[in-house]
């Protein structure tokens, strides 16, 4: 079981290994699964702008490609005062694989805002659709 602290923690401690020449804006996330296994993820830009992967959405990717497909929390962490909330790109990979997801957003004071994937996706377009 890891700890709203611990998971934190570890979202912090990949900020130093975000690759982020262009923006200089380092963000890093902490995904824990379902069955308490935690990815972690930076973000990491590219020259070309578009291919930049966000943070969350490596985490995301490590864990989907190794076989994990439902989670539970995610802390994101961001060396700002203000809390750094995901894009809406992330917002929707996200719900993918957790609509039910906890998202705690962490600031450079250690400080903690927590919300749900609904309160940041309402309407969420999602597989139902496609039913
Ligand atoms: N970024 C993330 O990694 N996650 C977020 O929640 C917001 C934005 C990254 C993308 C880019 O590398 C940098 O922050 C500036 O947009």
């Amino acid at each position: 079981m890891t700890t709203k602290q611990e998971l934190c923690q570890k979202a912090v401690g990949m900020l130093k290994m975000a690759y982020v020449p262009y923006s200089h804006f380092p963000v890093g996330a902490a995904l824990e699964c379902d069955d308490g296994t935690v990815y972690t993820g930076c973000n990491i830009e590219n020259a070309g702008y578009t291919p930049t992967n966000c943070a969350e959405r490596t985490a995301v990717f490590k864990a989907v490609s190794e076989g994990h497909l439902k989670f539970t929390r995610i802390a994101i962490a961001a060396d700002t005062e203000r809390f750094t909330a995901p894009c809406g790109v992330c917002r929707q990979v996200l719900q993918e694989f957790a609509p039910e997801l906890e998202v705690i957003l962490v600031n450079n004071k250690g400080e903690t805002l927590e919300l749900t994937l609904k309160e940041l996706l309402p309407y969420g377009f999602d597989r139902s659709y496609l039913d």
